[in-house]
């Protein structure tokens, strides 16, 4: 079966993005009201018998009413209707909800737990458990980014030296898509999040996991995976910590997507993606490795797959 993804602002899996699109078809409704009236008039001028002193007097009224107070009541009920629900988004988590640390980096998301007073790390994906608040504290680790998953809740900016907040408490279990939405460089529309709105038991399960790291073994992708460098960048926790100028990788495997969106996470796309990043992704850091042998980037790429 094909796997549902939300992508919309306008699909609900929080009461924090069901008052945001409530407000947006209200402006919807009102916005198409306002169009017929103008076309209903536009039809009258045109077919109406606007001349002599009377109509002169009619067309004032039109522009005092039209121009002047309808405007005005109508960008007044615009304003109430915006900022009435502004406390209720900005608000803080209660206490004893769920801390996640997401800073924005170009172009992906570190993201941290913190289990047992220690900050477990993954990147690109976040998992929640559903009905519990959510609280977000975010960061930027270079240049300005926008936090946005639009079916849960609004944008919030990640900007560099300040931390942000962000709460919303998702009701309803499925993958949910989230961007940058503040331009932040050539590969800005590459620079995805999923989230997995999960029941608490399984969201138990997959922390615990996580947390516990990835186990050594005796797979020749590890060993290349050392020896070509990749650990001064990428740590893998348990195998090879330590590194953190890119994404932690230790359970890359169990991840939809790779490149934070750049291609779906299989082995061979993987393989491409070891091989030459830039080619698939514009401006990302991480160096080629055209120069290695084939069957060890199809070994590091098995290994890295096999991490969940
Ligand atoms: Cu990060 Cu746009």
């Amino acid at each position: 079966m094909r796997e549902v993804v939300h992508y919309s602002a306008l699909t609900f899996g929080a009461g924090e993005s069901r008052l945001i699109g409530e407000i947006f078809w209200i402006l919807v409704a009102a916005g198409a009201l306002i169009w017929i009236m103008f076309v209903a008039l536009k039809f009258y001028a045109l077919h109406g018998n606007p001349a002599g002193e009377s109509a002169r007097k009619r067309a004032r009224i039109y522009l005092i009413g039209g121009g002047v107070i309808f405007p005005v009541i109508m960008v007044t009920i615009s304003i109430i209707l915006t900022l009435r629900p502004l406390p209720q988004l900005l608000a803080r988590a209660p206490s004893g909800s769920l801390t996640i640390h997401v800073s924005g980096l170009q172009w992906w998301w570190r993201v941290r737990y913190e289990v047992g007073g220690k900050m477990v790390e993954t990147a690109n994906e976040i998992y929640l458990p559903v009905n519990r608040p959510a609280n977000f504290e975010l960061s930027s680790e270079d240049v300005i980014h926008s936090f946005w998953i639009p079916s849960l809740a609004g944008k919030m900016d990640m900007i560099p030296g300040r931390k942000t907040h962000l709460s919303f408490t998702p009701r309803k279990t499925g993958t949910y898509v989230g961007n940058c939405a503040e331009y932040c460089g050539a590969s800005h529309a590459l620079m995805r999040l999923e989230v997995k709105v999960v029941e608490e038991k399984e969201f138990e399960d997959w922390l615990r996991n996580l947390s516990s790291g990835a186990v050594p073994g005796n797979h020749p992708g590890e060993r290349a995976f050392a020896i070509s460098g990749c650990t001064s960048c990428h740590a893998v926790r348990g195998v090879f910590p330590g590194g953190e100028l890119g994404p932690d990788l230790t359970n890359f495997g169990s991840r939809r997507i790779l490149g934070a969106g750049a291609m779906r996470n299989d082995l061979e796309k993987l393989h491409r993606w070891i091989k030459d990043p830039k080619s698939h992704k514009p401006g990302v850091k991480m160096p080629g490795f055209k120069n290695l042998p084939e069957e060890e980037l199809m070994s590091i790429a098995e290994w890295l797959g096999g991490l969940r």
